[in-house]
């Protein structure tokens, strides 16, 4: 095996040995299991259905969340490692998003909030669900106007404003998948996705407002595009008024558009399985993948995730404060909350514009009831300080989330204590972008917590912690994480890649999902969750690929070659640590390291920015000529144990890289 693996298994250990001594236990709190959406019976049964019957039970699943056109003719069709779901089925997300809401006994929600929203400089808007129900068909006419037909790929680049939810929507009502990328990504990303989708259509705004400033997205579109033919209009949301380029005949204004439009489109009738999403992640590999996912599974899944998970009543308003342009935005902002005729909160801008409070003053003005957010911003918290949430009234918080890494114990606490005021659960939800939806999370009332740990599997879903050979291993030892079983929200292939799709996910295993995280699992069979295990990196939850980096680095005309590492970082879970040799006669310093860093940004965008570069004349590699990365990890995070070297080309490396480092 690599010595990737060795790697994983030596810092597992560790972080097995730290955990294990984590022996609070939070038992569910009886007020809230006597309300809970799912109850100690519920659970129990459908635990017990699933495992007689995993089809009934997903079967019962989307007949009881999701409304149909036309009904199933097979639960599954599992050729592994292809799944289709729910074969022959025929629905609508944005019917079940909105126009089942504004219908029979449901009618009294066209009024209701579906989605509240607040811009960064403080403005706010309500928009009912009749609302919704009537922009959203008003730009799916738009759409169809413009000549987009079902199956065309629509990329939204968009802030966080209502605008973005409705063009969701709007491509799900007409059958044209949408690729969201996220506002923070450079130009040069924008278009790599642009191409491998194949989109014809870009939806954006002339900007966002992040940190007090407006944030321009046009110019990164106008260069996306250059020399693009293929994307025939550009539809521009009017939001900061900045001023923007506009190309006659392919730029649109969203407003001149929808003011012509008519309220009037009918949902199409979709297969079960037509291609909802596509939306990117970084692999192991320098090129990002495409992730898909179709129709009636995901939103089968999704429906039934947020309903038991964040126990989603009538009267919540529910806050994830996740960006759309990431999975959990996608799954618990828009599908999973408004299927359920759930409101859901939206914030445009930064947490802590214009003060260190200004998420606790939200909670606070709004009312908010359930919270989800990311453990990396837990710890900018923490590091803020109790004052800014302890000045709010947080009382109407009911139950807390975390997604997107590991959670820390004492993170845990402080979010129990100090957001919590030890009233609310905590659910620690693990999932990925390819699962579309929760798979490890306790149920609120029902499960009992430990800080640190996802707990037990939704039902039907069944993770086991393998070895290198595929053999389950026994509590407390730790593995490899898999899923054993296709569910309905899993992705269903990379675009445009289904040998990538087998290689990445289903070839360690056979017709296992491999994860790509490392896990272990104690005596109550609680799953405790250790991170990537393949040369990705978590920044503060977000998936950033060791060779994308590499490749953007060595894209720059003075670096010769490049190695890029993962350090831990007390805020962002993972620091980027860049390992640089530049080419002869290059000028090293304060200057390169800088023109590096902005150069990374174009590239893929701030959130790759290497925290610290090493410059070094010569990387550490084996005989064969692979970069040694546990090596450099060690002197990333100051290490002196490097371990066993005995592989190590040439050893004067080593005490040159340490020397860079003092110097
Ligand atoms: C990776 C997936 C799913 C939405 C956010 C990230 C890590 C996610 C947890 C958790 C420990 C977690 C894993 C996973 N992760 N949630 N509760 N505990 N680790 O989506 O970008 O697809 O990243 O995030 O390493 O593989 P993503």
């Amino acid at each position: 095996m690599s010595n990737r693996t060795g790697r994983a298994r030596a810092r597992g250990t560790q972080d097995i040995e730290s955990l294990l001594q984590e022996k609070r236990v939070f038992k569910p709190d009886a007020a809230f299991a006597k309300q809970a959406n799912w109850k100690r019976g519920t659970l129990a049964e459908y635990r017990d259905l699933a495992e007689r019957s995993p089809q009934r039970f997903w079967a019962k699943m989307a007949r009881e969340h999701v409304d149909w056109f036309a009904p199933w003719k097979r639960v599954l069709d599992w050729k592994p490692p292809f799944a289709k779901w729910f074969v022959g089925g025929k629905l609508n997300v944005s019917y079940n998003c909105l126009d089942r809401h504004l219908l029979g006994e449901d009618a009294w929600r066209r009024n209701k909030a579906a989605i509240i929203w607040e811009g960064e400089p403080g403005e706010t808007r309500v928009i009912t669900y009749g609302q919704l129900h009537r922009e959203v068909c008003k730009f799916a006419n738009v759409l169809k106007e413009l000549g987009v037909r079902k199956g065309d790929r629509i990329a939204l680049y968009m802030p966080m404003i209502p605008e973005l939810a409705i063009a969701m929507l709007a491509c799900t009502r007409i059958g044209a998948p949408h690729s969201v990328v996220f506002g923070g990504f450079s130009a040069e990303a924008l278009r790599d996705r642009i191409l491998d989708v194949g989109a014809t259509f870009v939806v954006t705004a002339d900007g966002g407002y992040r940190r007090g400033k407006a944030h321009a997205l046009k110019p990164a579109v106008d260069e996306a595009l250059d020399g693009i033919d293929a994307v025939s209009h550009v539809v521009i949301v009017r939001r900061t008024g900045q001023k923007i380029n506009f190309e006659a005949g392919r730029d649109l204004w969203w407003h001149d558009l929808m003011e012509r439009a008519s309220a009037d489109c009918k949902p199409a009738k979709l297969d079960a399985e037509h291609p909802l999403f596509v939306l990117y992640t970084s692999g192991s590999t320098g090129k990002p993948k495409g992730i898909l996912h179709t129709t009636g599974g995901y939103l089968t899944y999704v429906t039934v995730t947020a309903k038991a998970i964040f126990d989603l009543k009538e009267e919540d308003t529910y806050w994830c404060t996740a960006d759309i342009g990431w999975i959990t935005g996608h799954s618990y902002v828009v599908y999973g909350i408004l299927a359920n005729g759930a409101t859901t909160f939206m914030y445009e801008g930064v947490p802590t514009h214009p003060r260190p409070d200004r998420f606790w003053d939200i909670i606070e003005r709004h009312q908010i009831t359930i919270f989800y957010t990311a453990p990396t911003a837990i710890r900018t918290f923490i590091r803020l300080g109790e004052e800014h949430p302890k000045k709010h009234d947080l009382s109407t918080l009911r139950l807390l989330g975390t997604v997107g890494e590991p959670i820390n114990p004492e993170a845990w606490m402080w979010y129990h204590r100090v957001i919590g005021r030890k009233r609310c659960p905590i659910v620690d939800t693990w999932w990925q972008t390819e699962t579309g939806g929760i798979l490890i999370t306790p149920i609120p009332g029902v499960v009992s917590t430990k800080p640190g740990s996802a707990t037990l599997p939704f039902p039907g879903i069944e993770p086991d912690v393998f070895d290198e050979e595929g053999r389950s291993v026994r509590p407390p030892n730790g593995g490899f994480l898999v899923i054993k079983k296709p569910w309905p929200g899993m992705l269903r292939g990379i675009w445009g890649d289904d040998a990538r799709y087998v290689e990445q996910y289903w070839k360690r295993y056979r017709n296992v999902y491999f994860a790509g995280d490392g896990a272990h699992r104690d005596k109550q069979g609680n799953f405790w969750i250790m991170g990537r295990i393949d040369d990705v990196m978590n920044i503060s939850g977000h998936r950033i690929g060791t060779m994308e980096l590499e490749s953007a680095l060595v894209s720059h005309a003075k670096v010769a070659e490049a190695a890029v590492v993962g350090r831990p970082d007390e805020i962002t879970g993972t620091a980027i640590v860049a390992f640089v040799t530049p080419v002869s006669g290059a000028n090293i310093g304060g200057d390169l390291r800088n023109e590096l860093r902005e150069h990374v940004s174009k590239q893929i965008g701030a959130i790759a920015k290497p925290k610290d570069i090493h410059f070094t004349d010569a990387l550490p590699k084996t005989r064969s000529g692979k970069i040694m990365r546990r090596l450099l990890r060690a002197i990333a995070s100051g290490d002196e144990r490097v371990g066993d070297t005995s592989t190590l080309e040439d050893y004067s490396v080593l005490a040159r890289l340490r020397e860079a480092e003092e110097g």
